[in-house]
């Protein structure tokens, strides 16, 4: 269910979808928790967003003297560039001063937060002021770039679709950033370098790994987590490259000795560890049966950043694709291709009852000296 909600979310239609202002509090909290100042002096973008009922905009307008903003700025892509044919403008438009019937369709927007405008001694979400874009506000124009390159650290849920470019987008600014992805962006060759070099890395996340995200078109939580007007999207997290505390909790964990003794997993308990044939290092397939004492490298599955302090281990690579190739992964001999058809260079596999088994994407970490 979760691939094939992931499959739809890549269309464009299925970039429609809005992040709940809890999931935006409790993450952001985290970087509060951590540095209370993380926000003081700074310009916040919220890219992609839809200011008139964003709760990423919402969010920061409300905290804004709390967090101590200098700016908030926050944009919208137009109706017409997200091919969007049942739309009408909200109210909260076409009953401003500023509305124009034209522009409504074809220009994206642009909500300001940067002074008292009301005067009532408050910065808050009142003194939001909007207009149009002169474009559609798509991120990658000149226009929205201009705005990337004015602010300090960009906010967003991003289109999946276009995860790579808008990732790319951040990095080639370089600047400080929270956005919202999927888990398998952990191993774009555009993502990973930043993650193993410990330039970025995942934010303290959602709960279980998945979240239900407000949606007009699509409604695909089964019946057990059913909520009306969302869709549950597994498998989500948070990246970023601003601190916090989660990351710097070593992970508890037993010795090699002990979870062959006590692990709970059925593959681990009594059995041990597989070695890589084609890479020196062995097949962890559940992150809590790291052991503790094991000096080489090791293969973990990708929810393991989830738990990553790099203190405690360090990223070595990815073991698959054309990342594993660079890696130094050795071709495997063709004549197992027989036995496994989804073999490709770059893969990891472990010889079990005589068959070679590539694992699901595997990390390549080593305990830290
Ligand atoms: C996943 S939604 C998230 C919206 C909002 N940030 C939130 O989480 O509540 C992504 C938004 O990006 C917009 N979008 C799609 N392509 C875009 C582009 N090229 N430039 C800017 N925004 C785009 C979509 O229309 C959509 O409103």
């Amino acid at each position: 269910m979760a691939n094939t909600n992931l499959a739809n979310a890549k269309s464009a239609k299925n970039d429609e979808f809005y992040t709940q202002y809890q999931d935006i509090q409790k993450e952001i909290n985290a970087y509060l928790e951590y540095d209370p100042n993380v926000f003081r002096g700074k310009t916040v973008l919220l890219p992609c967003d839809d200011p008139e009922w964003s709760n990423f905009t919402k969010f920061f307008a409300q905290n804004f003297e709390a967090f101590g903003l200098k700016k908030l700025i926050s944009t919208s892509y137009a109706v017409e560039s997200k091919k969007i044919k049942e739309w009408k403008p909200t109210l909260f438009e076409t009953e401003s001063p500023y509305y124009d019937a034209d522009k409504s369709r074809t220009n994206g927007k642009i909500f300001v937060l940067n002074e008292d405008t009301n005067g009532d001694g408050r910065f808050n979400i009142e003194d939001l002021q909007w207009s149009y874009l002169n474009g559609d506000g798509d991120f990658r124009s000149d226009e929205v770039k201009a705005l990337r390159d004015e602010a300090d650290i960009i906010i967003t849920n991003p289109p999946f679709s276009l995860f790579r470019e808008f990732f790319s987008w951040i990095m080639e600014a370089g600047k400080k950033f929270v956005i919202i992805g999927h888990q398998n962006a952990i191993t774009y060759k555009e993502v990973f370098p930043y993650i193993k070099s410990n330039e970025v890395w995942l934010g303290l996340g959602f709960s279980g790994g998945a979240t239900h995200f407000f949606s007009n078109y699509h409604d695909f939580a089964t019946a057990g987590n059913h909520i009306e007007g969302m869709i549950r999207v597994s498998g989500v997290v948070w990246f970023t490259n601003i601190d916090h505390g989660r990351r710097h909790e070593p992970l508890p964990l037993m010795t090699m000795e002990d979870n062959i003794i006590y692990s709970k997993h059925k593959e681990v308990r009594g059995i041990g560890y597989k070695h890589y044939e084609n890479y020196d290092a062995i097949d962890i397939p559940y992150t809590d049966a790291i052991p503790a004492d094991y000096e080489g490298e090791m293969g973990v599955p990708k929810t393991f950043l989830d738990k990553y302090c790099p203190e405690q281990f360090e990223i070595i690579g990815l073991g698959h694709g054309n990342l594993g190739v660079a890696l130094g992964i050795k071709p495997y001999d063709r004549a197992l291709k027989k036995l496994n058809q989804g073999m490709r260079d770059g893969d990891l596999f472990y010889i079990e009852n005589g068959a070679p088994v590539v694992p699901y994407t595997r990390i390549i970490i080593r305990k830290k000296q």
